[in-house]
């Protein structure tokens, strides 16, 4: 048996392909770990979104090979592999930058990775052995093959799944690497997607959240000749798999947010009340140079239409602060928009110069100390508002999915339909289960509820 530790930095798409790394390495003995120290593969699957998260990436690195070359000394390698989009966009510069790395793989080329840790085995016998020089793997190319069509069905069984639908980005906000990273938007086809979906809720999963970098403008081809399905047809799809009882999707675009998508907030009682819809800045001049391709107004009438839809909807978004140019009434206009939608969640950064990207280029680059006062100004809105939101929740009943166990004995742990983290006391054998609970009290972070029924416990 040999350990695998991959850690995961970045989104959820992130979080679905290290599972299916995992996947793929299970049928050559590896088995996880939750600690590097002992791995005899480590892998890091890494984020290029901000540059803090490549900073961490880099020092992370540098603990793994100081932990190596201890282990060294009895004989006992580990194989160290950077995967991701940091991988994809500087391959060859982490090869020069840390000469010890021995896999460098992008996200499109995982599938290889039993081929890539063979090939990095033989290098490393060549040299220990006679050459004395080994070779580090690189794999950054968007093969014709897809990944999808070589990836092994999960073994593992979740309460919760992710399924990415699509991939890459066709939207070149002026801000983002994404289109450069992840390349041209791609929609896996719809039968392969429902396959997965089966293959999941055959495996006890409860709930699945259908992951794309621009995931409402999935357009799969269909299994039989009618026209291309969009994100709605195929969430109605997926509601129809037997013992699939929640769906969420991530992330999407306000520009591709469709009327037939809005419907199915109405009509599907599967697709959770909850829309994660960035928005990134209140003020138009700002999304302007962005690249939004939305305005202010257009955005907060794409929200009256979901919210006629669904009235009881909770809503999330991310924000850039300290865009290039953004000036003090700019920012403003971010903190009124947000007082007028009342988010119940959000995720708020501060602008990051990234490489190749438009923006990087501006003038007007907004000094940290300013980005990171409009940050925190921004946050605490922000924070009063998702704990408003939990707040107002105390005293409803609603259907909880159980993810996991807390972090105290007898505790559980999991999300409500709106999304918020829910912990609560019960019998373990609750995991995996969609029970009933009221809410007993609303916090910053979360909410604490109380189970109604034990129904579930005694089948
Ligand atoms: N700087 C700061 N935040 C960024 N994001 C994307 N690119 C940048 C950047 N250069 C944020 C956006 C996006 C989220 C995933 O990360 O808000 O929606
Ligand atoms: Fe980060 Fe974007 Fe890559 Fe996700 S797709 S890991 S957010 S750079």
């Amino acid at each position: 048996m040999q350990r695998l530790f991959i850690k995961t930095y970045g989104c959820q798409m992130n979080v679905y392909d290290s599972e299916r790394m995992a996947d793929i390495l299970t049928p050559m003995g590896y088995t996880l770990t939750e600690t590097p120290e002992d791995a005899d593969l480590a892998i890091l699957n890494t984020c290029h979104i901000r540059e803090k998260a490549e900073q961490k990436m880099y020092s992370d690195l540098g603990r793994l090979r100081d932990r190596r070359d201890e282990r060294r000394q009895d004989n006992n390698d580990m194989i160290i592999a950077v995967g991701g989009c940091v991988a994809q966009a500087e391959g060859g510069e982490i090869m020069r930058n840390a000469p010890y790395v021995d896999i460098v793989f992008g996200p499109q080329a995982y599938h290889r990775l039993p081929e890539m840790v063979a090939r990095a085995k033989r290098s490393k016998d060549m040299k220990e052995g006679k050459t004395g020089k080994g070779v580090g793997v690189i794999d950054t190319d968007f093969p014709a093959e897809s990944k999808f069509d070589t990836l092994p069905n999960t073994e593992v069984s979740r309460a919760a799944s992710f399924l990415t639908i699509q991939e890459g980005c066709d939207k070149f906000c002026t801000y983002c690497v994404v289109p450069y990273t992840r390349g041209a938007e791609f929609s896996r086809p719809a039968k392969e997607v429902i396959e997965e979906a089966r293959h999941l809720a055959k495996m006890g999963t409860k709930e699945i959240t259908l992951l794309g970098q621009n995931v409402n403008a999935y357009h799969g081809i269909p299994p039989l000749g009618d026209k291309d399905w969009n994100l709605a047809r195929l969430i109605r799809e997926v509601a129809d798999i037997d013992g699939i009882e929640r769906i969420r999707y991530l992330t999407s675009h306000p520009s591709d947010m469709d009327q037939e998508l809005i419907d199915a907030h109405r009509d599907v009682p599967q697709l959770m009340p909850y829309l994660h819809l960035p928005v990134q800045a209140g003020s138009n001049r700002v999304l302007e140079a962005m690249n939004r391709k939305h305005t202010r107004e257009s955005y907060l009438e794409i929200l009256e239409r979901l919210r006629v839809a669904r009235p009881d909807i909770a809503l999330s978004s991310d924000f850039i602060v300290g865009f290039p140019g953004e000036s003090d009434k700019d920012f403003e206009q971010t903190l009124d928009l947000v007082r007028q939608v009342r988010y119940a969640q959000a995720y708020s950064f501060m602008y990051s110069i990234r490489p190749g990207t438009p923006a990087g280029l501006m003038e007007l680059q907004i000094p940290e100390e300013v980005k990171s006062e409009r940050l925190q100004q921004l946050q605490a809105v922000l924070n009063e508002h998702q704990f408003d939101f939990n707040k107002a929740c105390v005293g409803q009943t609603m259907r909880m999915l159980i993810e996991r166990k807390g972090r105290h004995d007898g505790q559980l742990s999991g999300r409500s339909p709106y999304m918020q983290s829910v912990t609560l006391e019960g019998n373990e054998r609750l995991i995996g289960q969609v029970v009933d609970v009221v809410i007993e009290s609303g916090h910053a972070n979360g909410i604490r509820a109380r189970i109604l029924t034990d129904e579930q416990v005694l089948v």
